[in-house]
């Protein structure tokens, strides 16, 4: 019989090799939805702070929603470096209905950095081993991490890191395959991420400055992985992922969405976004997917600056059809600036 095309996440059946990665600030539900409109078979919410859950912290709790029309399979994110409450934190994504957990060890941000937590935890494998420990026990579905290539360029640990999530029960890992001290500068190193996919048995997934269904093969096949996920390039072309998927099963590469249908799509996130934050919210958490998607258009810093002056859905779709008139060819056809 022939193997069905996608991979296994523990139990869970991910229907595809291409995930959307967690942004914060975007990859919360509405945007998640948008994506799924045109497929997605794994998604992660943006992080969320384990202490800020155990506290009851309403906007820690909101980045937890999901909806209808979400992607196929979607991993709430988590970050934190106390066992207990990333205990409970691992609780609380169960209870919200997510398939899976997810322990965010790549975030480099000041602010996380403080609480010992994401990328900074893979500099404490005694303490990662007791929080991860602590999730694994406690959480009822599988549990994932997502971790980058090593500390800095002297101290590639990505491998070492790795084996000691797969000794402690996690069942996936996913690899940005830069380092924590590049942060977002420099290059993605494929090779860097090959060798945890030689450490460990668990499937990895491969991250990092994909912008093109041929570049997610490329990766795909240079690093081993089960899996890519794709995060900045989804954003300016959310039907890049089911392309990109569509592309590694068959090997043909689809056509981009036509730009109306992509604006349709923008539109909707516009209103799934109201749906939930309601109109005057919505239309200040669309200013910054507005100034991304005006990147890769003429009269870009027009564009950015009405988009940041966005404050309804009237100017935002003012500004969508200043982009369209604008457009010479599909924005998302071509390759993705990141
Ligand atoms: C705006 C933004 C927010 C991000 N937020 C998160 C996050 O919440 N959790 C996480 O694990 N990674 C986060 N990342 C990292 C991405 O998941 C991904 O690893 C990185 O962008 C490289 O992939 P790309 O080149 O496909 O964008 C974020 C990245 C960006 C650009």
């Amino acid at each position: 019989m022939k193997e069905e095309y996608g991979f296994n996440i523990g139990d869970v059946r991910i229907p595809g090799r291409i995930a959307l990665a967690p942004m914060a600030g975007y990859t919360e539900y509405p945007f998640r939805a948008v994506v799924a409109g045109f497929g997605c078979p794994l998604a992660v919410t943006p992080l969320v702070s384990a202490k800020g859950l155990s506290m009851g912290n309403r906007s820690s709790a909101a980045i937890l929603r999901k909806g209808p029309g979400d992607a196929e399979v979607v991993a709430g994110q988590v970050f934190g470096a106390d066992p207990k409450a990333m205990a409970d934190a691992a609780w609380h994504v169960a209870d919200v209905g997510f398939d899976l957990v997810d322990v965010n060890l790549g975030c480099p941000v000041r602010k996380v950095h403080r609480q010992s937590a994401g990328a900074a935890l893979t500099a404490d494998l005694e303490l990662l081993r007791k929080v991860v420990k602590a999730v694994v026990r406690a959480s009822p579905i599988p549990v994932t991490a997502k971790i980058r290539v090593g500390l800095s360029d002297d101290t590639i640990n990505g491998p070492e890191v790795a084996k000691v999530l797969e000794g402690e029960g996690v069942v996936c890992v996913a690899v940005h395959g830069r380092t924590v001290v590049q942060g977002f500068s420099g290059r993605s190193d494929p090779d860097r991420i090959a060798e945890v996919v030689n450490e460990v048995e668990i499937p990895v997934v491969a991250n990092g400055d994909v912008t093109t269904p041929p570049k997610a093969k490329e990766l795909l096949e240079r690093t081993g992985a089960a899996a890519i996920m794709i995060g900045r390039a989804a954003l300016r072309a959310p039907d890049l992922i089911a392309r990109a998927d569509e592309y590694i099963r068959t090997g043909a590469e689809p056509p981009a969405a036509d730009v109306d249908v992509l604006f349709d799509a923008y539109v909707r996130l516009f209103d799934l976004t109201a749906n939930a934050y309601g109109d005057e919210r919505a239309a200040k958490i669309i200013r910054k997917f507005v100034i991304n998607l005006a990147k890769g258009f003429p009269g870009a810093r027009r564009l950015r600056e009405k988009g940041a002056a966005v404050s309804s859905r009237e100017e935002y779709i003012n500004v969508l059809d200043e982009m369209q008139r604008t457009t010479p060819a599909n924005p998302s056809s071509s390759a993705v600036r990141v």
